[in-house]
């Protein structure tokens, strides 16, 4: 029985005073005000960057390992843990000393300060076994959670976009300091592991908060599970995001992590109607409130009808598909961000069916939790084929990591995965 009070309408009426009130105070749903200064705790039980109140920029890299020895994986995750320590205070990879050979930091971000600064590590299933060889011994250890995810209606991935034995999201709210972070990163990866793709993202809201609005121009983030680890939503997160018992020892505390980048139709989705636009989320594109109501975090009412005795929230409706309510209780932490990488020849596989240089734009959806099976899979697998939104969005990258729990004081990334491997 799951503890999210979005499981059920009337749980959510019961808690949703306070958890609303607490969600807007964190900034859970919303950016927070700039402050190059700021710092996010590296050391943990959990990683940072999943709970942490959304930064402004993102980068994602996906690693392919090419080294054949379990011990240089293991000496580079230890360098990216001290690097990675440094790096979140606002430091440089390591310290500045030498002006012979190459630089101990590159330098780019000198004077940025941390900008909250985030690294959150996740290992793919080419980790454990890759092409049938256990290249590792650690094919053992692999959770039954990190499974191939299945392929979906629709599905255009490309290869170069997709998969990865390893994956580093940098996430901070200067541009140049998450990405400085990744490619210091890199550079301590260098004949251990290649970069195999890479994705930046954006997101932004007022100052005075609120929740971001995506490249769609409607608010997103609104009906995630409660992110603050301070109030009665820490039972919910256990239970739809945290890796518990049910796993390897391991994982205890980690979660799961989706990531797929989404091409948005911009330029069909530009020549609709408001009214159609709302149908097709099934919110109000103002105020993102649910059809039918008047508050962004009110409660969509998926059992009303309208005069003619149509549902107020249509059956294809994207809130609707996506609510637990219509998925067993099924519910994910998302936590997406735009993506604009400048104009391809698209072909649409929808009407108008247009050919020609657009926007390769979109979501860059990264979504946490507890089990991929139950979480992601379950949601997305009717969505694919049922959602209005389908008809502006291609899944064209996807990738799917083990996230392991915080890194303790004096521990590497990861470090119990490999005691004793
Ligand atoms: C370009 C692609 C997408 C866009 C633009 C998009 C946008 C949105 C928006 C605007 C909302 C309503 C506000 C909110 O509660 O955050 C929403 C809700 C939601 N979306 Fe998406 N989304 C996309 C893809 C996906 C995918 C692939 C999934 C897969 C599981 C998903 C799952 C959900 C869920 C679970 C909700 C909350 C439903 C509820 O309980 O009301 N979305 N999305």
């Amino acid at each position: 029985m799951s503890r999210c009070p979005f499981a059920s309408r009337r749980a959510f009426l019961g808690a949703a005073a306070g958890l609303v009130a607490a969600a807007r105070t964190a900034g859970a749903a919303g950016t927070v005000p700039v402050s190059p200064s700021a710092v996010e705790p590296f050391h943990g039980e959990h990683q940072g960057g999943i709970l942490t109140p959304i930064q402004r920029h993102t980068y994602f890299a996906a690693f392919d390992l090419t080294t054949a020895k379990l011990s240089d994986v293991v000496s580079m995750l230890k360098a990216w843990t001290q690097a990675s320590a440094r790096l979140t205070a606002g430091e440089t990879a390591a310290p500045l000393s030498d002006r012979n050979g190459p630089a101990a930091d590159g330098g780019a971000a000198l004077g940025l300060g941390a900008s909250r600064l985030t690294l959150t590590f996740g290992f793919g299933a080419g980790l454990f076994s890759k092409d049938g060889k256990d290249r590792y011994g650690l094919s053992s250890r692999r959770p039954e959670a990190l499974v191939e995810l299945p392929v979906f209606h629709g599905d255009q991935l490309v290869e170069g976009r997709t998969g990865g034995d390893l994956s580093v999201q940098a996430c901070a709210d200067d541009p140049q300091v998450a990405f400085h972070a990744v490619r210091e990163l890199v550079r301590l990866a260098y004949g251990v592991a290649d970069l195999r793709w890479t994705q930046s993202g954006f997101i932004s809201a007022p100052d005075s908060g609120g929740t971001p609005r995506n490249l769609m121009g409607f608010k997103d983030g609104t009906r995630n599970p409660p992110a603050t680890p301070q109030n009665d939503g820490r039972a919910c997160l256990d239970d739809v995001v945290w890796a518990g018992n049910e796993g390897p020892a391991w994982m205890r505390g980690g979660t799961y992590l989706v990531a797929r980048r989404i091409r948005i139709s911009l330029e069909h989705w530009d020549r609709t109607e408001v009214d159609f636009q709302e149908q097709v989320f099934g919110r109000h594109k103002m105020s993102g409130a649910p059809l039918g109501g008047r508050d962004e975090f009110e409660a969509p009412n998926l059992s009303a009808m309208d005069e003619e005795g149509n549902p107020v929230i249509p059956e294809d409706a994207h809130i609707r598909l996506g609510a637990a309510e219509t998925n067993g209780g099924a519910q994910i932490l998302r936590r997406a961000y735009s993506y604009n990488d400048g104009v391809s020849f698209i072909a649409e596989r929808w009407p108008p069916w247009r050919q020609g240089m657009q926007y390769d734009a979109g979501l860059f959806f990264l979504a946490y939790q507890r089990d991929p099976r139950t979480g992601f899979i379950q949601i997305y697998a009717n969505m694919a084929m049922l959602d209005a939104l389908n008809q502006f969005t291609t899944h064209v990258g996807s990738g799917l990591f083990a996230c392991p729990p915080g890194v303790r004081e004096g521990e590497f990334i990861g470090q119990k995965l490999f005691d004793a491997a």
